[in-house]
């Protein structure tokens, strides 16, 4: 049994990694969350006290770090700003929080000697073209896009080098686009099932060609416990599930499982600087660690997704409105 520190872990994925610990191992986690406007306690409602400890606090706070970190045996690193469109809007938190955050975890981490797992997005190496084949390997050079990405590069660049440089027993996944229950309605998927639940036409933007390569949060979760328990320090993984799908395709596919018509979405302006492509190859984390994806069939998976803001209203509803508000100043 260990007990993992989760860094985000009222956020999206995190909290959907939680869950997933708490279902399939005997493992204890403690939370720390800043709960920003993305993190919310509802996510870990009705888990068990006895194995998941709460704490509201960030990441930079090193004080906060040096109390928490002899009483567990690994950091699980999900805290970021996570979201493209703000970090177009305004960069700092997403300097502050992945790049100074993610410095003061690894110092406490080094402090502590502190086995450190970080989770980072295919997104740290720009975009591919179109109809290409090749997609992102571990050695694929970085060339991130937008503020977040590159506040993400950043980070993991920060994590190698206190691998190289200090001996952290460190980790890296870098994972494509994840969808399940618990993600914010800033994200185009559950923006768009909850514009339909609302009566409001989906917004696509541009032309809806850009690919991402979707898998279900569940499956990310898998890869994350599978690289802790097996994974060989200081390497990175590529975590994906051969999922890709342009914009128009996933808008149509939610129209149609809501039972609307295809064509009732609006184009809208697009995102500055839009990465066209992501694609994840991950055979070496299937290869050398054996693991399996286990949501092949992603129509099934959004289908399920759907069903869930429907059933959770309570959940998502308190987002939504300043979540719009965010995109009417851009014409989103
Ligand atoms: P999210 O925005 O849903 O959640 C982020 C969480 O971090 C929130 O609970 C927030 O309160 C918390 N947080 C933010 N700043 C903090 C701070 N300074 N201190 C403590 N907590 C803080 O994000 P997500 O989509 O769940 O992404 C989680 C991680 O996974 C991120 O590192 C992201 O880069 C990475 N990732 C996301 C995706 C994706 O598709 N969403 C894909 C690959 C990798
Ligand atoms: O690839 C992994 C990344 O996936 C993560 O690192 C990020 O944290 C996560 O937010 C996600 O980034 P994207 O920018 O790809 O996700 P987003 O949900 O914002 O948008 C997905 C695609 O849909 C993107 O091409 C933009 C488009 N989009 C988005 C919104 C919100 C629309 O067409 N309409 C919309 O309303």
């Amino acid at each position: 049994m260990s007990i993992f520190l989760v860094t985000g872990g009222a956020g999206f994925i995190g909290s959907n990694f939680v869950h997933y610990v708490l279902e399939s191992t005997d493992h204890r986690v403690i939370v720390l969350d800043k709960l920003t406007y993305a993190g919310n306690r509802a996510s870990l409602e009705g888990l068990p006290e006895q194995r998941v400890t709460f704490r509201q606090g960030d990441i930079a706070d090193a004080d906060l770090l040096d109390e928490l970190m002899p009483q567990v045996d690994a950091v699980v690193h999900y805290a970021a700003e996570s979201h493209n469109d703000n970090s177009l809007d305004n960069p700092r938190p997403f300097v502050d929080t992945n790049l100074l955050g993610t410095y003061a975890l690894i110092e406490a981490a080094r402090r502590h000697e502190v086995r450190f797992h970080h989770i980072s997005t295919d997104e740290v190496y720009g975009d591919l073209e179109l109809g290409a084949p090749e997609r992102f390997i571990e050695s694929t050079p970085y060339n991130p896009s937008s503020p977040y990405s590159s506040t993400k590069a950043g980070s993991d660049l920060l994590v190698r080098a206190w691998a190289r440089s200090f001996g952290l027993r460190a980790t890296i996944s870098n994972c494509s686009n994840n969808y399940g229950p618990y993600q914010h309605v800033e994200k185009f998927i559950p923006r768009q099932i909850t514009n339909v639940i609302d009566g409001v036409r989906p917004r696509l933007y541009g032309e809806g060609r850009n690919v991402r390569d979707w898998i279900h949060a569940n499956d990310h979760s898998s890869a994350v416990l599978t690289i802790l328990e097996r994974g060989r320090v200081g390497e990175t993984y590529l975590i994906g599930a051969d999922g890709e799908r342009n914009n128009k395709t996933v808008i149509e596919d939610i129209l149609e499982i809501m039972g609307e018509p295809a064509g009732a979405y609006d184009h809208v302006v697009d995102r500055p600087g839009h990465d066209l492509r992501y694609a994840i190859d991950s055979t070496k984390l299937r290869t050398e660690l054996g693991w399996v994806p286990q949501y092949a069939d992603f129509r099934a998976g959004l289908e399920a997704t759907v069903r869930w803001y429907r059933d959770n209203e309570s959940w998502w509803r308190p987002q939504k409105a300043a979540a719009e508000a965010k995109y009417q100043v851009t014409g989103q």
